[in-house]
Formats: C-alpha cells, structure tokens, sequence
C-alpha cells in the first residue's frame, strides 16, 4: 500500500510517500480502511523535529483518522466488520487521569500512523462515530475536539452563564467555541486576523476581539465581562498570549494550557491575579466517548476548511503551517 511515512524530522520535507506491506490485524486487532484524516499542529511539530514525544523514523504520519472496519482478529468482542471508527489520540489512556507515560505511544509518532489506506489497532483505542457525521467530519475529533472538551468538562467544570475565552481560530479554539455554547456558556473569542471576526461571529461567540488591532485586549475582554473577567480559558495562543489570557481571568477562573510551549519565560508578576492553571493532553477515551454523546445529542457538526486528497498530504500539512485556516483540514482518499 502506499503511505505517507516520516523519513526524518528536519521539515515537511520528511513526510514521505512509500510503498509499505499491508498491516494485518493481531489478536485483539481490527483492521481499518482509513477514509479521512485530519491536520493537528502536533504533525508539523514531529516532522520540525519540536514535539516532546521524538517520533520513530519510518512510521506512517497523522495521529486523526476516521474509517471502517474491515476484518476482525481474534478475541476482539466490542466491533464487527462494517463498524465506523475514529483512533483515539493515547492509545492507551483509556480512563482516569493523565500519566506521562501513557504519552509515550501514539499514532503517527511513535507507531504507525493514519497517513496511509490501512492501519491495524487494538479495539480499545477506537471509539464508534457518531452516526450523523461523515468521515471527513470524524476524522477532525481526535486531538483538537477531545481536547477542548477535556479542558471545559475537566477539574473545574464549565457552568452555564460562565464566560469562556478562545483565542485564535484553529482546531481546538472552534470545538471549544462549539461545545461552550453548548453549556450554555458565553464566548469571547480573540482572533490574529480581521477577516475570521465575523465568521467567529457567526458560529456563536458572543464578542471578538480582533488581538492586531487590540494588542491590550485583556483590558477589553475583561470590560465585556463587567469587570470580572472569564471563568474559562482555552489557552492555545502560547507564550504570545498567555499573559494577556491570565490577565483576562477572573479570580481562580481556569487557564487551559493548551498550546505548545517550546521555550521562552513569563514574568511572575503575571501570577499575581488568583487564577487556577492546568495543563492539558488531549483527553482520555472515556473523555471521547462522552464528548461524542454530547455531539450526537446536539447534532454538532465540526467547521472544516479545507479537504485535500490523499497525494497532497504534504500540501495540506504546508498549508494549516500557513496558519491562515479556519477550523480544521482534512486529508480524504484521492
Ligand atoms: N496540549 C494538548 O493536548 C494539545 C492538543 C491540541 C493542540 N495543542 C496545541 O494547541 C495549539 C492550537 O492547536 P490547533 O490544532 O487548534 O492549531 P491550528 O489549527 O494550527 O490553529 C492555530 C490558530 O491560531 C492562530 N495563529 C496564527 N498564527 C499563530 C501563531 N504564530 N502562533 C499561535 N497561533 C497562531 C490562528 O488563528 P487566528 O488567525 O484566528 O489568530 C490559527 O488558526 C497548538 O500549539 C497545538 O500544538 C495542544
């Protein structure tokens, strides 16, 4: 089969199209035709050699998919041929809380990836689709939706009436726009670009602050809120943005730190506002089962920007490098 691999992790140059044996599914296995597969910022960080995790060369690339299954290994119990599936992003956190060891497996890094037409998995780390959604749509949750449902349903659980803050308009920031709304929560999201205001507008959030144009946006954010500042916020702007983010929060709302941090420093002052910090790893596959309730039960569908086919994989990943998309990119069959 022909897959994309991760030859070396120098640049989007690495990823690879290579002729590669068909996987087989072992005892507790299925095998899964990949139909889609979504873009994470994670990808291009394994393949620019800056994600945490080093990856090992030659593994097929991308962490989200979403296909079916095709052929059922022994002892598997839970799924039959024909099932619709979505990988889930640790495949061995399945409940409970985070450990930094159960970050040392995952798709498209440190094992084979979503980045090819077939993979085989172990039937504890898929989870079913919900049934409203295509596979384009499926393939988008596995990082970035269980991650801004973990972060809103996590220690400090979202209240209705609550102001949530999102910045910029990735992956992460629209399924936390999405899933706030649905507690009924209100969002003030920020945004880099003038031309995404009104589309963030569009899908719910109560206020926009366009962050070029506001450089002191916290000050804003913190007047929409009547003084108080937000309950909540979805932290995946990094180090550009933090500060400002925990200058917005009210007194022990929660900072969501969601985005990379590579490297650089904070001035302790900003500590000084009472806030609750927590950083977060995507979510267990117990946090993606409930989140697909809450999906199915609202008939939430996720913002996609753009598809690619399968032999512009390496284009799709330049392109959400570009940073100028709003929501998620899909990478289909050709
Ligand atoms: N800890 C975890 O579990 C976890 C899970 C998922 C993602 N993440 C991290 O969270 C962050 C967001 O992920 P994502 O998948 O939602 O990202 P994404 O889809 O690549 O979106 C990033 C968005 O941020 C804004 N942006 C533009 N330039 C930027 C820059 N130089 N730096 C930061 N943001 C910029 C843009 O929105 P505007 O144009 O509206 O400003 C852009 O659409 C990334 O750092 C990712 O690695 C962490």
């Amino acid at each position: 089969m022909k897959a994309f691999h991760i030859q070396a992790t120098t640049g989007l140059d690495g990823l690879v199209m290579k002729d590669l044996p068909e996987p087989r599914p072992g005892p507790g296995q299925v095998l899964v035709r990949v139909r889609a597969r979504s873009v994470n910022f994670r990808d291009i960080r394994i393949l620019n050699g800056l994600y945490p995790v080093p990856a090992r060369l030659g593994v097929v690339a991308l962490s989200d998919g979403a296909g079916e299954v095709v052929e059922v290994g022994s002892g598997v119990t839970q799924l039959a041929v024909g099932d619709r599936v979505m990988g889930i992003y640790f495949p061995q956190w399945l409940e409970g809380r985070f450990a930094m060891r159960l970050a040392a497996e995952q798709f498209g890094c440190t094992r084979d990836g979503m980045l090819a037409p077939l993979i085989a998995v172990e039937e504890s780390a898929l989870v079913k689709v919900p049934p409203h959604l295509t596979f384009e749509e499926a393939a988008t949750l596995p990082c970035a939706a269980v991650t801004a449902w973990s972060a809103l349903v996590g220690p400090r659980p979202i209240l209705p009436g609550e102001a949530v803050l999102t910045v910029g308009s990735g992956g992460v920031a629209l399924f936390g726009l999405q899933f706030a709304k649905l507690f009924g929560a209100q969002v003030i999201a920020i945004t880099s670009s003038e031309d995404k205001v009104a589309r963030l507008t569009q899908l719910g959030a109560g206020a926009v602050v366009n962050s070029s144009a506001t450089p002191e946006w916290s000050s804003v954010v913190r007047e929409m809120t009547n003084g108080r500042g937000v309950d909540h916020v979805l932290e995946t702007g990094g180090l550009g943005t933090l500060p400002r983010s925990i200058a917005a929060t009210a007194e022990e709302g929660m900072v969501n730190v969601v985005a990379a941090l590579d490297s650089g420093a904070i001035d302790v002052k900003t500590f000084r506002n009472p806030i609750i910090m927590r950083r977060t790893y995507v979510g267990s596959r117990a946090n993606f089962e409930r989140m697909n309730r809450a999906i199915c039960a609202n008939a939430l569908r996720p913002v996609i920007d753009r598809s690619f086919a399968f032999s512009d994989a390496r284009e799709a990943l330049e392109y959400s490098n570009a940073r100028g998309h709003f929501g998620k990119i899909v990478i289909n069959d050709d």
